[in-house]
């Protein structure tokens, strides 16, 4: 996405990674990501809206240079993560006379992250503060926990531009800074939600009302294209963020010699005939990017897992605490699996990996072996109680 003139003297310089297959090593990142870097040119003076990661240090300055820009005044940081600030010290090695623009917080991150960044280089602004270029005005306005503390959004006043910074990305290397099909980035957009927004939902509904009262015409974020129509990116992240959950169900499983497999298998069949949607995921092989977007809008989640001896299998209980880090708006989870001569405690033990959710537990149903036709009865139980839950909120 090099040397791409977003309008009239707004330049995308930022870099793609198409090979980046892990996010924070925690989520795959299966079609890679961008660093999104924008320089803005006013009659006196240009700015830089954050950089990107230092390993692609050479690309960023050659795709700078393409611009044709003389000099850089203001290096502005919207936020202090490496991927977009890990190269404000070159920036500034290379620009003398330039100065780092960003909030107090987000300053004091960066000079812990780099401490090398010379205190005299920093101006430090506040909330609604703006910065004159010359017939082109920037303005800071705080946008706490999208993704760290110190985050904030830079508005280009005359442009309506808003540079979002992680707030709207999505994982997706491309070649466009704009696509015009929303099929080519919900899903790498979703992902990016569920791993990196949604554990703070609360926060990002607040931002989404600043957002959506200043009557944009394009929005910029960091990570993956950039929009001219603010509405579908609102749109998107109105219904993912909303209270209310899908009538769905996520079945992350594991099972050693099938007759977990069995239960997924039984359980699954049971809720569809109910009418609810249902997401099994094999943890030996899923894409855990995939069962975190499902955990966006679910409202239960089923863990099934066999025993490893007599505890339960690692990959269940790293699924649960996946669920536990992203802070999904299930309401429900319960437990199914089977165990050889011993594994009673499992349930609670993978239940209780789920506790900052603070989710109604449904009774939970095990076999000792392969199921029977009383495990399968059970488990039709089970798919009563999700179904009856579910008609609880309205949900259909
Ligand atoms: Fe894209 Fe929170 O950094």
């Amino acid at each position: 996405m090099a040397g791409k003139l977003i309008t009239s003297g707004v330049h995308y310089v930022g870099v793609s990674h198409y090979d980046r297959r892990f996010f924070d090593a925690l989520v795959p990142t299966p079609e890679g990501t961008t660093y999104n870097a924008y320089l803005v040119e006013g009659k006196e003076r240009n700015a830089l809206i954050d950089t990107v990661e230092p390993e692609f240090k050479e690309l960023f300055l050659h795709n700078l240079k393409a611009t044709g820009v003389k000099k850089i005044d203001y290096v502005v940081s919207n936020h202090a993560e490496q991927d977009h600030s890990g190269c404000v010290p070159d920036l500034l090695a290379l620009f003398p006379e330039s100065k780092l623009v960003t909030n107090e917080k987000c300053s004091n991150m960066l000079r812990d992250l780099m401490p090398d960044i010379p205190a005299d280089r920093i101006i430090t602004i506040k909330d609604h503060d703006t910065l004159d270029l010359g017939g082109r005005t920037l303005e800071f306005i705080m946008a706490p926990w999208v993704h760290w503390p110190e985050t904030m959004f830079t508005l280009l006043k005359e442009e309506k531009i808003l540079f979002t910074c992680d707030l709207f990305g999505s994982h997706l290397a491309t070649s466009d800074i704009f696509l015009d099909d929303p099929r080519l980035f919900y899903e790498p957009m979703k992902r990016y939600y569920a791993q990196i927004m949604m554990p703070y939902r609360g926060q990002v509904v607040k931002r989404i009302e600043t957002v959506n009262s200043l009557e944009l015409k394009m929005i910029c974020p960091s990570h993956g294209p950039a929009f001219k129509n603010p509405a579908l990116p609102l749109a998107l992240y109105s219904e993912w963020t909303s209270v209310t959950p899908r009538n769905a169900v996520l079945i992350p499983w594991v099972s050693t010699h099938g007759a977990t497999a069995r239960m997924v298998d039984h359980l699954t069949n049971a809720l569809v005939l109910k009418g609810i949607t249902v997401y099994p995921h094999d943890l030996v092989v899923a894409d855990l990017g995939r069962v975190a977007e499902n955990l966006v809008d679910v409202a239960t989640i089923a863990l099934g897992s066999s025993c490893i001896l007599s505890v339960a299998h690692p990959l269940a209980a790293y699924a649960a605490l996946l669920a536990n880090t992203l802070k999904p708006k299930a309401k429900f989870a319960t437990f199914f699996g089977s165990y050889g001569w011993s594994g009673i405690k499992v349930p609670e033990q993978i239940l209780g990996l789920l506790g900052s959710l603070k989710l109604e537990i449904i009774p939970p149903v095990q076999t000792k072996g392969a199921p029977t036709s009383d495990t399968y009865a059970a488990l039709d139980q089970m798919a009563e109680d999700i179904f009856s839950r579910h008609c609880s909120l309205g949900l259909k």
